[in-house]
């Protein structure tokens, strides 16, 4: 029993679009107000946007954990709009990356990390977003949104401005009916709606109410937002305590 339901994640696994092998705009999005979400930050690699994160404090940012691959220097731009423009904007140094202890890159469980900056950050336009109480879900249809700096259409380039689309929640049996097995509801969430993420919003956040419900997962590889394989996030909130010990460590430090 078990094997068979490994050879068929297996099997699923390349239709994760926003993970590893295929890093994962928005589609159907519009542009951002300019810093109306200071906590969003680009994270790099070689100086090339490769997922979002958000700030959940001072110096840490929460993001997926697809987007490290366990050796790679990533970097972190924090207060940007527009990722050509250096203006108002600073580009921080990783000093640690904490990956789920039960996070697996074969798989989609757990697929959260956070990442201490070698520097907190006191820009204006920076600030963090507040995270739900430990354990809280969120109903489904709940009006929600997403934003990030990913492809505006599967085939498309990056966008250089940040994107945000609005997302509708979508109730766990209709997740489950679509992805099978690779949605966990204890672990995951999913959206609908006229816009949606694609390639390179891994790691985004999907807020609710000024809250950081969910930390953009993954979605279909050939196409983005598509009704029939709705995008997945990481529900947050199971994941409060880890968060807590790991940030309460730290300033004790
Ligand atoms: C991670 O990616 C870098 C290049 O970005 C590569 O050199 C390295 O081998 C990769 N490490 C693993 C563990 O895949
Ligand atoms: C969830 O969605 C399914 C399919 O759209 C529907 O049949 C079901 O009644 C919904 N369940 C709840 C609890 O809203």
């Amino acid at each position: 029993m078990t094997i068979v339901s490994l050879l068929l994640l297996a099997s699923l696994l390349p239709q994760l679009t926003f993970s590893a092998h295929v890093k994962v705009g928005i589609v159907n999005g519009i542009e951002a107000k300019p810093h109306s979400r200071p906590y969003m930050v680009s994270i790099q690699l070689d100086k090339t946007h490769i997922c979002g994160g958000f700030f959940i404090s001072d110096e840490f940012i929460l993001t997926a954990a697809h987007c490290w691959n366990g050796s790679q220097t990533l970097t972190v731009v924090v207060g940007a709009h527009d990722l050509r423009l250096s203006k108002n904007s600073d580009r921080i140094g990783v000093k640690s990356y904490i990956q789920h202890p039960s996070y697996n890159r074969h798989f989609p469980w757990n697929d959260i990390m956070l990442l201490r900056l070698q520097e907190k950050v006191y820009l204006n336009n920076v600030k963090w977003i507040s995270l739900p109480e430990k354990g809280e879900d969120v109903e489904a249809n709940t009006h929600c949104s997403v934003a990030g700096w990913g492809r505006v259409d599967i085939n498309g380039q990056m966008t250089n401005r940040l994107m945000e689309a609005n997302v509708y929640i979508t109730n766990n049996t209709e997740c489950h009916q679509k992805w099978g097995n690779m949605f966990s509801p204890k672990q995951m969430m999913c959206t609908h709606g006229h816009g949606g993420s694609c390639i390179g919003d891994s790691g985004g956040p999907l807020v609710c109410e000024n809250t950081a419900v969910g930390v953009t997962a993954f979605g279909y590889k050939s196409r983005c937002n598509d009704p029939e394989k709705p995008n997945v996030y990481i529900k947050i909130s199971p994941y409060i305590q880890w968060i807590n010990d790991i940030i309460s460590n730290v300033r004790e430090m």
